[in-house]
């Protein structure tokens, strides 16, 4: 049920993406060529899967649903092509493929992520139907606000000025929150609101989110260690060779698989406390930390 879904949802918001590229004129080919396949090619989509099956859990429809998972997926294909960039952390392989500098170069990198970026609230912002403007404002508001300083860019700085240092299992914590745990947060929280959840469930949900957020990056952390670079698609023992601060770094491999099956516990107890079909996602929550890529 988990593995069809999650390809059944895959294949969904890639459609949607391949809509949306296609609409793009070729007056800058080679950065629409690079867009694509930063964005396209390979990807396990779990930030649109979260869209997807939370806002079903909801009642909301799949189509409601579009927008908010292509949008979130050209943010996370923008991260990760600057998150490989020499300056960052000058990775070659992604998805089993050149990363995007390679494939064409620095600049194209550069700027394939800059318009990802921008795409994501060209999209989010579309039309849609049966969502009210104030539900669509606070849709764009935490899509913005999980990117930038205070998520996802902003812990990718905490993460550059953590490198070669030692830092404490709180401000570890935190960095992972915002690298890594904001944007899927966001996945979460942009489905709440669509769907207009309860107040009650939508706070409860976003403990969860908060739980997977921080295990999918303790996890991420761990299979640089314990995977290889061909089942990961990308370098195995990147972090160890830059030095990165990260879970296993400070606690241990042991000490980090630990930590990420209580997260998973959190995050399983707060859906068991509430009054939906949650099986998919509880589900969703275990693969987080038994998956190998
Ligand atoms: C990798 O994200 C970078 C992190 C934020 C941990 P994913 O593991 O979701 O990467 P893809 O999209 O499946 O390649
Ligand atoms: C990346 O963290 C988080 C992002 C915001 C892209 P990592 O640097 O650990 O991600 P990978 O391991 O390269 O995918
Ligand atoms: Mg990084
Ligand atoms: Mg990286
Ligand atoms: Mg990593």
């Amino acid at each position: 049920m988990l593995a069809s879904t999650i390809q059944e949802y895959q294949q969904r918001v890639d459609n949607q993406l391949k809509q949306r590229f296609n609409t793009l004129e070729d007056s800058a080919p080679t950065l629409k060529a690079a867009m694509t396949y930063g964005a396209l090619l390979g990807g396990k989509r779990i930030r649109p899967f979260l869209v997807y099956s939370i806002g079903r859990m909801f009642g909301l429809e799949l189509d409601k649903l579009d927008a908010c998972a292509a949008a979130i997926e050209c943010i996370h294909a923008y991260s990760l092509i600057h998150d490989d960039l020499p300056a960052m952390d000058n990775d070659e392989l992604r998805r089993g493929q050149p990363t995007v500098h390679i494939a064409f170069d620095e600049a194209t990198a550069i700027l394939a992520g800059d318009a990802l970026q921008t795409l994501a609230f060209e999209i989010i912002t579309e039309p849609l139907v049966g969502i009210s403007s104030e539900q669509h404002i606070a849709m764009v508001r935490v899509l913005a606000k999980a990117s930038g300083y205070r998520g996802m860019c902003g812990g990718q700085a905490i993460d550059l000025a953590s490198t070669n240092k030692n830092i404490d299992l709180n401000a570890l914590t935190q960095l992972h929150n915002m690298k890594t745990g904001a944007l899927i947060s966001c996945a979460v929280e942009l489905a709440l609101i669509a769907a207009n959840a309860p107040k009650e469930h939508y706070i409860a949900m976003m403990d969860f989110a908060r739980a997977i957020g921080l295990a999918f990056q303790v996890q991420d952390d761990i299979l640089d260690i314990i995977a290889t670079t061909e089942e990961l698609g990308k370098p195995q023992g990147s972090d160890t060779e830059s030095n990165k601060s990260t879970f296993p770094q400070l606690l241990g491999l042991q000490g980090a698989q630990d930590t990420a099956k209580q997260l998973v516990q959190e995050a399983l107890s707060v859906l068991a406390k509430l009054p939906y079909n949650s099986q998919l996602i509880a589900d969703f929550a275990r693969y987080i930390i038994e998956r190998r890529i």
